[in-house]
């Protein structure tokens, strides 16, 4: 593929990487150590309007396309990973889902405050006991006059300490494998719903990761998102989109990585010279190179596919699982090149190390992306 981009393209990446350098990288240490939610930056976004990039102008998002989304993301990440994944997950899980299921009602109602930023967006889908084989997932949801009865918990849920509204999965049907799930849309004031303990992370700091309780949580039937039933196509379909914002994420990283590493090898001298002399040094760095190369490959080559509509479940996959991959591989070589240096926090590659790892596993492991890649060659 051809790798250039569109005049609006390459102001969004400007502009995206202003706010990045301007605002997010002031707030980066403190946010990794203190582990807090950057309301403040998550509302500048709003305002730049960052929060709904690919939604229609029609309901309040930019209107722009799905490359310019992904380019923000990619921006972001190469500054903050944690600040590019609330953007990712509120916008391709949290968003999404009502853009693509919703009955005009729902669009009308929540997408304007989700696209300005007004409202931050998740998704919930893992249950502690339901995380790969999420369509064995057990909170349960039954009709009773107008409302639906919610049981059970969640755990893992991005945004989930700040979000607004929740993108729930529950089992209708408890005879129908991932066939009995339906998909609901949660306001975080629902009676019987409660935000449950916020986890401790190795990285990803900034962002909030928490559990969820429903305990006769009483939905409003209109919050149905699609019909019953039709919960787990919903999900995989909008994880088809999301994989590719965590490819972006991850190229950010992998990215951050590299060029952290180029400047440091031509800085640190050891044997009277710089270490980038050494083939040992160099060599490393054009392996990293090259793979973060292809991965910007694979994540604009699933983007674009993404934004002309066509199918791309399997690119999607591949892209996440090489963009993941190369992250914790240029984050470790990175620490390598800073030798001692690189294993203090004195310098950002211990975080980009600690950030990189869950690329790996969140929006489904790199196990699944196989399986996703396998079950799409061997279709037919
Ligand atoms: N789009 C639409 N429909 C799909 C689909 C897709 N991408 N993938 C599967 N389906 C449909 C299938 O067509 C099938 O329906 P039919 O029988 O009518 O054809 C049905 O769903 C069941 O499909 P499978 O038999 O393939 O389902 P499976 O149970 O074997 O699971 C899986 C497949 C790929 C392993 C899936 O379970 C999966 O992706 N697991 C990983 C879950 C995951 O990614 N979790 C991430 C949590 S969210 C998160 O991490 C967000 C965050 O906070 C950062």
């Amino acid at each position: 593929m051809n790798l250039t981009f569109t005049e609006e393209q390459n102001m969004m990446r400007k502009m995206v990487r202003d706010f990045a350098q301007n605002e997010v990288a002031p707030a980066v240490e403190k946010m990794d150590r203190e582990d807090e939610f950057p309301t403040h930056l998550v509302k500048k976004m709003g305002e730049l309007g960052l929060m709904g990039i690919p939604i229609p102008e029609e309901y309040g998002g930019a209107g722009m396309d799905f490359t310019s989304y992904i380019i923000a993301i990619h921006e972001l990440s190469k500054v903050s990973a944690s600040v590019g994944v609330i953007l990712s997950v509120h916008t391709s899980v949290g968003t999404n889902p009502i853009l693509y299921f919703g009955t005009e009602e729902q669009k009308q109602k929540y997408i304007p405050k989700l696209a300005s930023g007004e409202y931050i967006g998740a998704f919930a889908l893992t249950e502690p006991a339901a995380g790969s084989d999420a369509g064995s997932l057990k909170t349960r949801a039954h009709k009773e006059g107008d409302h639906y009865i919610l049981n059970g918990s969640k755990v893992f849920i991005t945004n989930g300490g700040a979000a607004d509204t929740f993108i729930v999965f529950a089992r209708t049907d408890k005879d129908a494998g991932s066939k009995g799930l339906s998909a609901f849309i949660l306001e975080r004031d629902t009676p019987g719903f409660e935000i449950g303990k916020k986890e401790k992370k190795m990285g990803m700091n900034g962002s909030s990761t928490v559990q969820l309780n429903f305990d006769q949580c009483k939905i409003p039937a209109s919050q149905l998102l699609g019909e019953e039933g039709e919960g787990f196509k919903i999900a995989m379909a909008n994880l088809d989109v999301g994989r590719i914002g965590i490819a972006a994420q991850s190229l950010g990283i992998a990215e951050a990585s590299l060029e952290h590493a180029v400047d440091y090898a031509k800085e640190r001298e050891q044997f009277g010279k710089p270490i980038a002399q050494n083939q040992g040094i160099s060599f490393k760095l054009a392996d990293m190179a090259t793979e973060v190369e292809a991965s910007k490959l694979l994540t604009y080559n699933a983007a674009s596919l993404r934004g002309q509509g066509i199918s791309c479940g399997k690119e999607a996959s591949m892209a996440k699982m090489f963009a993941s991959k190369t992250a914790v591989k240029a984050s470790t070589e990175a620490i390598q090149v800073y030798g001692g240096y690189g294993f203090t926090e004195d310098y950002p590659v211990e975080r980009f190390f600690r950030d990189a790892k869950v690329c790996e596993i969140y929006e489904g492991t790199n196990e699944i992306q196989h399986v996703v890649i396998a079950k799409h060659l061997l279709k037919g």
